[in-house]
């Protein structure tokens, strides 16, 4: 039998995590005064540590005009002073450190906030030594046109500067300028940037807009100043693992398969170590909406596993809209219709700003068996804070800020969140079926039946299973449209998975081949067994969404059951 690597292992830490993204402000409020900080979320980790959290993504809490919910940024170096100090966040890291979690953060540098001083420089005169830190034209250069990513906001991605005289390019909101990656100065500093932050203790970045950042809309003489646009990602890389070699850059790259594949860089994986898989996330949805499991297997298909150096991370609801700009139009509405038929559901044409549990109408079995899948699916799984308790949106907040409400500790007033007045608060949180009375942590912690306890159930069971972040990974072929049965195998771990996205039982047959004598399929999140035949075969019942991981037992395996 082949022993685990565990030296190997632990140093790609990442590919067998558990990454919970949150935002400091809408977390824990400590001190009363309305908004989430840093010492709530301090006193929050022990809770993320039971959960099987060995990941926190930090959403930016840099100094800003918070336009951009905190993608505005004035201060690379900085925190934002409401959330605490750049002492508190070290508290945070070093605390959970101590509770075997890392702790990743928000890189945003494909611009800046207006405000930054840079862009405050730039705009002030031609001879500025920021200037080139942005990308200026006297007109907009028509060929170096694109659609800008809020269409409902920006009408174009250029917007003229009375005080600098000039247009200056920025993909996303006008307050954002674009830095200008084709200067070497700019590099330099997003270096600098990224050298502070591993020094302080981060384990890595959640990489933001990747694609803008390499590429050189609107510069000028681009092919003679970036002749690679991917050679900056990958001396970005280098120097990172220089700096830290457990450091991970994870970054947000929405693009067809073919364009994420050179994100990840050559052979051996030297530009990304993880990105978000959003086709296969789009694709669960489309699937889900049809109770057909074929959409969401093309993609995993499709999905290239160019070396076991990279990894993909899986997730069923990021901080953004839910976004479906990868399906056909006619697959969208098709989601459209099952999710989200209201047009306040929906937003920028292409995506939902709802969650999960309303958007599935609240049938608990359902939203397990979504959750199972996340975790079972091969891929390191992200949760965005509230998945685990199974919180709702708040539509009147409007856009993206529906997803961006306070965490639910407590039946209380404000949810437990915050003593401050609900004025105070970052964002208000949901009433109904999706308040705190009936949706939150406390009274979930005490229930053995809740979305809770079955979340850390999946956490746990997820890391006693390497083979679902290393693994190989194949379809088991099988008659039921609804039916996704796949196979992880790594080392001397194998798992079975099965899950039924469809209302109805099904009877499942499972042909596993030639397997050792003695061998037995345990299913790891209830218990009970069942034994192939000779021939590697045999039949088990789900229930209208009903899901199984069945870790196929042979004599000789001495993984944990
Ligand atoms: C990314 C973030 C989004 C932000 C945008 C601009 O897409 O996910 O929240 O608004 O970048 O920084
Ligand atoms: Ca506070």
């Amino acid at each position: 039998m082949t022993r685990v690597r565990i030296t190997y292992t632990s140093d790609m830490w990442w590919k067998t995590a558990v990454i919970y993204c949150l935002d400091v402000e809408t977390f824990l409020d400590w001190n009363d005064d309305g908004i989430g900080d840093l010492a709530g979320l301090a006193q929050r980790l022990d809770y993320l540590a039971d959960l099987g959290v060995t990941c926190v993504w930090l959403m930016p809490f840099f100094p800003t005009p918070d336009r951009d919910d905190g993608y505005d940024i004035i201060d690379f170096y900085g925190v934002d002073h409401r959330l605490g100090s750049v002492g508190d966040l070290v508290e945070v890291i070093r605390t959970a450190k101590d509770r075997g979690m890392r702790v990743i953060a928000d890189l945003v540098v494909n611009h800046t906030s207006d405000q930054h001083p840079w862009f405050q420089s730039a705009r002030s005169s031609p001879d500025s030594p920021f200037r080139d830190f942005y990308v200026w034209a006297d007109e907009p250069p028509q060929d170096a046109q694109a659609e800008p990513v809020f269409p409902d906001q920006e009408s174009s991605v250029w917007t003229y500067d009375e005080k600098a005289g000039q247009y200056y390019l920025h993909r996303f909101y006008k307050h954002q300028p674009d830095l200008n990656v084709s200067n070497p100065k700019v590099r330099d500093e997003v270096a600098k940037i990224l050298g502070y932050w591993l020094q302080l203790g981060l384990s890595g970045f959640r990489v933001d807009a990747v694609p803008f950042f390499v590429e050189t809309l609107g510069v000028q003489n681009a092919d003679e100043a970036v002749p690679d646009p991917h050679l900056n990602l990958r001396h970005l890389r280098a120097f990172l693992s220089r700096r830290s070699g457990e450091a991970i850059l994870l970054g947000e790259v929405n693009l067809p398969h073919a364009d994420q594949l050179k994100f990840f860089g050559g052979p051996d994986g030297d530009e990304l170590h993880m990105q978000f898989d959003f086709i296969g996330m789009q694709a669960l949805y489309l699937s889900l909406a049809r109770a057909d499991a074929r959409p969401l297997i093309k993609a995993l298909q499709d999905r290239p596993r160019p070396s076991a150096d990279v990894q993909w991370a899986g997730f069923v609801r990021n901080h953004d809209e839910l976004t479906l700009d990868k399906l056909s139009d006619s697959e969208r509405q098709e989601v459209f219709a099952a999710f989200g038929p209201e047009a306040e559901m929906q937003v920028y044409g292409r995506g939902l700003i709802r969650r999960l549990p309303p958007m599935l109408g609240g049938d608990p079995r359902r939203i397990r068996m979504v959750y199972s899948l996340l975790f079972c699916l091969p891929g390191t799984p992200v949760l965005f804070y509230g998945e685990e308790i199974g919180m709702g949106e708040n539509l009147s907040a409007g856009s993206r800020l529906a997803v961006r409400t306070p965490m639910q500790w407590a039946a209380e007033e404000n949810a437990g969140f915050s003593r401050a007045s609900a004025a105070k608060l970052p964002g208000q949180i949901p009433t109904g079926a999706y308040g705190s009375e009936f949706v939150n942590v406390a009274s979930q912690q005490t229930d053995p039946d809740s979305l809770l306890n079955f979340i850390t159930l999946l956490t746990r069971t997820y890391r006693h299973c390497p083979e679902l972040g290393w693994g190989s990974f194949e379809v088991l072929s099988q008659p039921h449209r609804a039916v996704l049965a796949h196979r992880c195998t790594w080392d001397d771990g194998s798992l079975v998975a099965v899950h039924n996205l469809g209302r109805d039982g099904v009877a499942v047959p499972l042909d596993l081949g030639e397997l050792e004598p003695g061998t037995t399929l345990v299913d790891l999140l209830e218990g009970w067994s069942i034994t192939p035949d000779d021939n590697g075969k045999c039949e088990l019942t789900l229930e209208g969404y009903g899901y199984s991981w069945l870790r196929v037992n042979t004599p000789t395996t001495r993984r944990l059951r």
